[in-house]
């Protein structure tokens, strides 16, 4: 349905035809074109039709939830608005929602009043943001997503595409930071299962006693403490995709189920004997090499096979050339429309220092060096003087053979810490070690320095 014409078009989502028809004639009353959908992949298939600037959608809906339109929207038209409502409002779901890019959160009942105020919010934020980087967010070279159009992320896309359209099991491989997730999500939301849940496990997350009842799930009764039957990641993935994070850090015990459903597409919750087909598709990803694990006897090799039916390699980000100004420009203005401040330059000083660097924590270690600049500095020109003192001093890495190994990783090291402003599980996550190897080395460091 769509009312009038007028300057801005706005999506109405939410299962009750009633809230649909007081918010579409309110919109309509303020000279807005409203559209109306009653689900989630409704709204999706609105959105490959035609331009929608602004969404409004309910968090709760049978079938997938407002949030897994928010995040469909953020990944594949981020220069929409959304605005989530909500009849049940939680701490989390609202949390939820502005995290991953809802930018008001309406909490039912709300007056005209409210929800018209929280539209014009929307839409001048949106229109600051088009003026202030000149071009919309459309002509940004990006694929779902994914900044870059050097010819290793053009050969990625690529292998996303097939692999999107392939519906076989996916094996995500790249350092840390390169973008595994990002590249996790494009593959199911150009998929025939975008309308279906994306849900991601970090696998390493999990203690090893909870990693079988949260994937699988468990009936009442199951163990100690099970007072009610409970669906694990894999019934709430159905029809969609389940994204395993970190697969190498799987336990054995745990392989095994995992190759079990990989032949059979069947579960068994704990505690129960029946067995249920689910039809889901598995994305799994890793920062190690998974050959060397099967070598070592950590990881099974017929886990393995299964797996890599489709193999993707993220590229490290020192291997992407320009990508690097292209993203550091991209951050910056995200990062400055964030906190409403000028998007800043980069001198050539820093250009260079960037083009220069060797990236160990690669895309995500320049993402919060960026933010930490913009957040500091508000605008104006970013020379080499803002940089870490790492990156300023970067001489180009194959000249440092001057310094011993150990000078290398504690400089190294230092130089994450400060990038994660002394927070030392991210550090550990950037540097692909565990908070406690990491603290055992700040000890020696602190010993020898
Ligand atoms: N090409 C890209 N364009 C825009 N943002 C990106 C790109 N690649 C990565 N990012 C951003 O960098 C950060 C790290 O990406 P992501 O979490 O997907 O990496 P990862 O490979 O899964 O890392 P890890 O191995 O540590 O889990 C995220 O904030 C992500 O949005
Ligand atoms: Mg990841």
């Amino acid at each position: 349905m769509s009312g009038r014409k007028s300057s801005a078009t706005v999506l109405v989502v939410d299962d009750s035809a009633l809230t649909r028809e007081v918010i579409s004639r309110n919109l309509i009353a303020a000279s807005f074109t409203a559209l109306t959908a009653s689900n989630v992949e409704e709204a999706i298939s609105f959105l490959g039709e035609q331009q929608v600037d602004l969404i409004i959608t309910d968090l709760k809906m049978p079938g997938p939830s407002g949030l897994e339109l928010v995040r469909y929207v953020k990944e594949n038209i981020p220069e929409t608005e959304v605005i989530m409502i909500t009849g049940y409002p939680t701490i989390e779901g609202a949390v939820t929602a502005v995290k991953i890019g809802a930018e008001e959160y309406l909490t039912k009942p709300f007056t005209d009043e409210e929800l018209l105020n929280a539209v014009r919010t929307a839409l001048k934020k949106q229109k600051n943001r088009k003026t202030a980087s000149g071009y919309g967010g459309k002509s940004r070279p990006h694929f779902k997503g994914l900044v870059g159009e050097s010819d290793s992320m053009r050969v990625l896309f690529g292998r996303i595409e097939k692999a999107a359209r392939a519906d076989a099991t996916v094996l995500i491989s790249g350092e840390s930071g390169t973008g595994k997730e990002l590249v996790a999500r494009a593959i199911h939301y150009a998929s025939c299962r975008a309308t279906a849940p994306f849900v991601p496990v970090n696998c390493s997350g999990i203690p090893e006693g909870l990693l079988e009842s949260s994937l699988f799930g468990y009936v009442k009764g199951a163990f100690t403490g099970a007072a009610e039957t409970r669906a694990g990641f894999f019934q709430s993935a159905e029809g969609g995709t389940i994204f395993l994070d970190e697969i190498g850090e799987t336990p054995l015990s745990m392989q095994v189920k995992l190759l079990r459903f990989l032949q059979e597409k069947e579960i068994n919750m704990v505690g129960s004997s029946r067995i249920h087909k689910v039809k889901l598709r598995i994305v799994a990803a890793t920062n190690r090499n998974l050959e060397i694990l099967v070598q070592k006897g950590l990881f099974r090799e017929d886990l393995f096979f299964r797996l890599n039916i489709v193999s993707i390699i993220v590229p490290p980000l020192r291997e992407r050339g320009d990508d690097i100004i292209l993203l550091a420009r991209y951050f910056a203005e995200k990062y400055a429309n964030e906190s409403g401040t000028q998007i800043p330059e980069f001198t050539d000083g820093t250009i260079s220092a960037f083009l220069r660097y060797h990236w160990p924590g690669n895309v995500r270690e320049l993402e919060n060096i960026i933010h930490r600049i913009v957040v500091m500095e508000e605008g104006g020109k970013i020379d080499t003087r803002h940089l870490p003192p790492v990156m300023r001093t970067a001489i180009p890495h194959n000249n440092s053979t001057m310094k011993t190994l150990q000078e290398m990783e504690q400089e190294h090291i230092r130089h994450t810490l400060e990038i994660c402003e002394g927070n030392k599980t991210h550090a550990a996550e950037i540097l692909g070690i565990d908070r406690k190897t990491l603290r055992e080395k700040l000890k020696k460091m602190e010993l020898s320095g």
